[in-house]
């Protein structure tokens, strides 16, 4: 029994093993991580998030799909294995909702059944086509295990839910050809239509080397043609997954809907590395004439491109909020843990809370904040004003610890203590923030957070600024520690990174570091002044029990802090399984 139980693991193993070598190797994200002891599962149930979003169970790579909002409804889709918490046999699984936060599972949307996509049906982006009709552009792994990009529409517009949709049989709308590579053609975005009329996609891609985001026209989102130049291209960096490409004001908040084009506004143009596995973004003007987006800043080290989240956080995609009049950024959170972990919990992988984004005041990036939706949440409100934070520990007693919004100000009323900053450390956040932990004394910082802290501190999270003076102004360091020293788990096993950015911020000017941190069982979302950097973990505490996950606020350095704003509230769970019919659309 047991020996064969063990060639039953053995051939699994291997079944995974050479299915990866064969087929799936050179194309997409598989992950095959260290396995570990079976975690118990009372622990593992208390990593699973109250508010952030998830399928009831099973593997999410939750490359947000085709996000979109249409006649009251929202609609998500996300790439899944309806039979398992680990990569495979992807489908595009279906959730929808009135409000972003409280979601209603559906029927899965795309299986993949036809020659086009019978391997798979990978990300892809909708559109909404003049008279409110709406259409998904997918890539398929074709019968020859080559990437191609299809169309599907909706089975029945009338059903207000698009639960159904159809794949015309004249798929796939775009092959690899002229030196694309087939294992690297994927991911179409949302559709723009040029003053021409005409529409656009992009599409990812690496081309002799280079990460490209392809351009492709058709004048009837049916037949297609690649346009002579890419949208852009970068030698600084491999394959460019999951493209996005969008229009921000120049001026104010409002988001635009993705054809905007005129002097009032910028681009953005988003590309997932798949070497490192992270977002980033360039800034820049899409110059229609020429149909190719020009960065403001090409830097040819993509380390200086900006990114949206500066810890966990991949494929990531916007979409115009027409209700609203906003732009939506999801993202996909995948595990820390271990595969045998994500097999205990019968779930891997979740999305962040959806940021609305608008371009900073200073237009050299932008800033993200999460949806006055999860407001609806907050119970139970713990506040203080004008606090004087001494070097210490002081808990924050009240506070349910484990699913928790937290918002602080750090007044500095003085900058003259402000340790000196080495020019050379400026590409280096994450190792300062390793270096310089929050137990070493600074002139000004360590200050921040304690989250998901046990009894005794042996667990605990840390996310703390620190000051540095450049010549003279200040540089603000932002870190969130979940190694050893700071100890989020006492589980070895687990991946447990530190992170850190340098906040774009006029201190002396602002004269306050803002912090917001959405605590959510084995997530952290944290905003830094005032959204301008964001930095997501996963953690998994061992001593995690939902009744003793404590909150601190620190200071370990040597000049005191004032609080001038502390706001925290427990969140309540959000409805993730709602029945249609309880679903209430306003249009
Ligand atoms: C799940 O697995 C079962 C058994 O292997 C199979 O019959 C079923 O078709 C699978 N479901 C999907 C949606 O692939
Ligand atoms: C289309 O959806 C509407 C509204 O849900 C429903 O009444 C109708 O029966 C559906 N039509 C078909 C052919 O399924
Ligand atoms: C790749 O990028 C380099 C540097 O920008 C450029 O010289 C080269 O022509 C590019 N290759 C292709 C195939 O576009
Ligand atoms: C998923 O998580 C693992 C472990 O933390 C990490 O090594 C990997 O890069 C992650 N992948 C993505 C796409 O975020
Ligand atoms: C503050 O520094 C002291 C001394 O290095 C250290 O023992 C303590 O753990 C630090 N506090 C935090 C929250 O890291
Ligand atoms: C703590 O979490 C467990 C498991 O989710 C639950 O059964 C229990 O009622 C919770 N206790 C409190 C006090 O919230």
């Amino acid at each position: 029994m047991a020996s064969s139980c063990r060639s039953c693991l053995v051939w699994v193993l291997c079944f995974f093993l050479c299915r990866c070598l064969v087929f799936v190797e050179p194309s997409r994200r598989v992950f095959l991580y260290p396995q570990s002891q079976e975690i118990s599962s009372i622990v593992s149930k208390q990593y699973r998030t109250a508010y952030h979003f998830q399928p009831p169970k099973n593997w999410i790579n939750a490359d947000p799909n085709g996000p979109m909002y249409h006649n009251g409804v929202y609609h998500l889709f996300y790439q899944y294995n309806p039979n398992s918490s680990v990569w495979g046999n992807i489908h595009w699984a279906h959730s929808v909702s009135t409000d972003l936060i409280n979601w209603a599972p559906l029927d899965l949307a795309i299986h993949p059944t036809k020659p086009f996509d019978i391997n798979g049906c990978w990300t892809g982006s909708a559109t909404i086509l003049p008279g409110h009709q709406p259409v998904i552009l997918y890539t398929g792994m074709n019968r020859d295990n080559q990437q191609v990009q299809n169309i599907a529409v909706p089975g029945n517009l009338s059903d207000p839910f698009l639960r159904e949709w159809t794949k015309p049989d004249y798929n796939p709308l775009m092959t690899p050809s002229d030196g694309i590579h087939p294992d690297m053609f994927r991911d179409p975005t949302t559709g723009w239509r040029g003053a021409d009329g005409h529409w656009r996609v992009a599409l990812g891609a690496e081309i002799s080397g280079n990460g490209t985001a392809l351009l492709y026209k058709s004048e009837d989102f049916v037949r297609w043609q690649r346009a002579d130049s890419p949208l852009h291209s970068s030698s600084a960096s491999g394959m460019w997954e999951c493209p996005d490409f969008f229009p921000v004001p120049i001026e104010g908040r409002e988001g635009l809907d993705t054809s905007v084009n005129s002097k009032d506004v910028r681009h953005v143009l988003k590309m997932s590395l798949m070497e490192p596995q992270s977002d980033y973004y360039m800034l820049g003007t899409y110059d229609e004439t020429r149909d190719i987006f020009v960065p403001d800043n090409a830097a040819d080290d993509y380390r200086m491109w900006l990114r949206y989240d500066y810890g966990k956080f991949y494929a990531s995609k916007t979409f115009f909020d027409a209700k609203k009049k906003r732009r939506i950024l999801w993202g996909w959170l995948n595990e820390s843990d271990t595969e045998s972990d994500d097999i205990a919990k019968g779930w891997a992988g979740i999305q962040i809370i959806p940021r609305k984004i608008w371009l900073d005041s200073r237009g050299r990036q932008l800033v993200q904040w999460p949806i006055e939706e999860v407001e609806s949440l907050r119970r139970n409100e713990v506040h203080l004003h004008g606090f004087e934070l001494t070097t210490g520990l002081h808990e924050i007693k009240g506070v349910k610890g484990s699913q928790a919004d937290v918002e602080v100000d750090f007044e500095l009323p003085s900058l003259d203590r402000a340790d000196p900053f080495d020019p050379t450390r400026a590409m280096d956040a994450p190792k300062l923030c390793s270096q310089e932990d929050a137990s070493v004394r600074g002139g000004i910082g360590p200050f921040g957070l304690l989250v998901l802290a046990s009894e005794n501190l042996e667990e605990h999270t840390a996310i703390f600024f620190r000051v540095y003076r450049e010549q003279n102004t200040a540089k603000v360091l932002m870190c969130s520690d979940q190694r050893r020293q700071s100890r989020s788990s006492l589980r070895p096993e687990l991946d447990k990174p530190v992170y850190g950015v340098f906040l774009d911020m006029d201190l002396e000017k602002e004269r306050k570091i803002s912090l917001r941190t959405l605590i959510d069982h084995s997530v952290i979302e944290n905003f830094g002044g005032k959204g301008r950097a964001c930095i997501t973990a996963r953690v998994y505490p061992e001593l995690f029990l939902n009744t003793s996950s404590h909150l601190y606020l620190f200071n370990n350095g040597s000049s005191s802090v004032m609080i001038s704003r502390f706001q925290s509230w427990g969140m309540a769970k959000a409805h993730l399984n709602i029945k249609l019919k309880d679903l209430v659309i306003e249009n």
